[in-house]
């Protein structure tokens, strides 16, 4: 059942008093069985890449237009016409990178429309001009791209947040000197080459060099980003990223990688790259994997539209069932890791995820005219959670990840309408995430009966508990989720190799269905609660909740 944005809205604050009661209102209980979380100290896995909390800005709904950019007229508060509440919450959580402009809107777009002055500027048809539901959204901002937000307008958006730009080439639409010519454009010194100079021109023009590093070679080549097979988009990634000029840059070049568990393309990429020479894994900084958790179903169907949720008014199977699919992140990179290795002995080619998060059915859209805008609640809080420990897990095969996508669309963060502005219960598990930053990730293990519940009439089962743990100098810093609807999970956590002096804690749970929304902005946040440090270390993980822990070291 889908639900108006009225409704929903009126609906906060109600879900938000139940925010400490089971979905039928009773008291929580906790779970039988003794948890333990095991946290090997010695055993480093490798740095968190601070890229590993990275963001994807689209030309698509209201992500681009009302989401970032309000414009430097606007009655909006804004630094440059760009959204100020935005650019001050993402320094915030100190947002590392940030991709764009697509997704698949990268492959039909052409930067030259996006430079020089914005009154100059043409309109295109924008790539999501064709999706079905655009029918019933005729004054949509994604079906006709304006470009008065471009090259010049994005590298100043990453400036203001302190993020690097992430730029995807169009390796469908348009030629490798295209590309060539976008680098050139953004990286040659001032006034020496045309594009440089053409750089200085329109708005936000700059003299200096924009030192864009990380480029995309298309994106989903296997689908809206041409269609190939993997032998074919191997020789086209090899033919794009052949001589590039690089003007002293370290270049990280991302090839576009596999839909969720399609390991055929991996194979076929790897296999055929190797088979021209291992010198091609020197130049592929990145295999961008992509997965979406969409499929609430519980297996009864694959079909895109049927198998999804409502982002509100979904049930307890679908809420697990969902939360089952974002698990899968840790398997996907386990296989495709393996295949890479087969080819790539040396894994020269690390992953970086730049497309996950929820995708739920339309109905909650916080704009009309916005194009795969969702409402985002405690459940995409624990897709998070589950999500970005994982990455931790494997921070030796993960360079970067995009939660997909910023604002106003999907996994956001933040929605954002006209003057009004909110985070989302995804941004607050990026801010506990904070001291995993550039921490070193240390092996954790989780000891916790699953829980079990009924899958399409099935028995079947989900993690108990999961996390990562992470070590800065004396202080370690360990996330954890729990899944379970109704039923707080009391753990022991032992420590191997250290001894605790304080601990805290910082917890966002609540209903499953509780959401933040423009008038009741605050009806999802975390608390912070007393750590009482004992022996053996002990806590009491609230049902459906992200929580943080930090410990002082001895
Ligand atoms: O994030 C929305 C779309 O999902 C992206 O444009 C595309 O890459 C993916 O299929």
């Amino acid at each position: 059942m889908q639900i108006k944005r009225r409704d929903f809205l009126k609906s906060a604050a109600g879900l938000a008093a139940l925010s400490l009661l089971g979905k039928s209102g009773a008291a929580q209980s906790s779970r039988a069985g003794a948890a333990r979380i095991e946290i090997m100290l010695e055993e480093k896995i490798g740095t968190v890449s601070p890229h590993l909390y990275g963001h994807f800005v689209e030309h698509l709904g209201g992500v681009v237009y009302d989401g970032i950019w309000v414009g430097e007229k606007s009655k909006v508060r804004n630094y440059n016409g760009m959204r100020a509440d935005l650019v001050d919450a993402l320094k915030r959580i100190k947002a590392p990178n940030a991709r764009y402009p697509g997704g698949c809107f990268a492959d039909s777009y052409n930067w030259r429309d996006g430079v020089g002055e914005r009154s100059r500027r043409p309109t295109r048809t924008n790539f999501w001009n064709n999706d079905p539901a655009m029918k019933q959204k005729p004054n949509s901002p994604g079906r006709y791209e304006p470009n008065t937000f471009g090259t010049n307008e994005f590298v100043k958006f990453t400036e203001l947040i302190g993020a690097k730009p992430y730029l995807a080439a169009n390796l469908r639409g348009l030629g490798a000197n295209d590309f060539y010519e976008w680098v050139e454009y953004c990286n040659a010194p001032a006034g020496m080459a045309s594009n440089s100079r053409l750089r200085a021109t329109g708005e936000l023009g700059s003299k200096e060099p924009f030192g864009v590093e990380y480029w995309g070679v298309g994106n989903e080549a296997w689908g809206c980003g041409g269609d190939f097979k993997p032998e074919e988009y191997a020789a086209e990634f090899r033919r794009f990223t052949s001589s590039v000029p690089a003007y002293g840059l370290p270049m990280k070049f991302i090839a576009s990688g596999a839909n969720g568990d399609d390991y055929n393309w991996t194979r076929g990429f790897f296999s055929a790259s190797a088979e021209k020479g291992l010198w091609v894994f020197d130049r592929m900084w990145g295999w961008a994997v992509h997965h979406y958790s969409w499929n609430a179903s519980g297996g009864r169907t694959w079909d895109w539209v049927k198998g999804k949720s409502d982002a509100v008014n979904f049930d307890n199977e679908q809420y697990y069932n969902l939360l089952q699919e974002a698990n899968k992140m840790d398997n996907l990179l386990r296989e495709h890791w393996r295949i890479m290795g087969e080819y790539d002995r040396a894994h020269k080619t690390k992953f970086v995820v730049d497309e996950w998060g929820s995708w739920h059915s339309a109905g909650t859209e916080i704009g009309d005219n916005y194009l795969l805008s969702q409402q985002l609640t405690i459940r995409d809080a624990l897709v998070s959670g589950l999500t970005l420990d994982t990455f931790i897990r494997h921070a030796d095969k993960v360079s970067m990840g995009n939660a997909a996508q910023l604002v106003n669309c999907l996994h956001s963060l933040f929605l954002a309408y006209e003057d009004k502005f909110t985070v989302t219960p995804n941004y607050h598990v990026f801010e506990m995430h904070l001291p995993h930053m550039n921490a070193a990730a240390v092996r954790s293990e989780f000891f916790a009966e699953p829980i079990a519940y009924s899958r399409n009439s099935q028995p079947s089962t989900l993690v108990g508990l999961a996390g990562a743990a992470s070590v800065s100098g004396k202080t370690l810093t360990l996330t954890v989720s729990n899944p379970h609807i109704t039923e707080a999970h009391e753990a022991e956590i032992n420590l191997r190799g250290a001894k605790v002096a304080s601990g805290t804690a910082r917890v966002l749970s609540g209903d499953i269905h509780a959401h933040n929304t423009f008038e009741n902005p605050t009806a999802v946040r975390p608390r912070d609660e007393k750590f009482e440090v004992k022996t053996p270390l002990r806590f009491r993980f609230a049902p459906a909740s992200v929580t943080r822990l930090q410990f002082n070291l001895i």
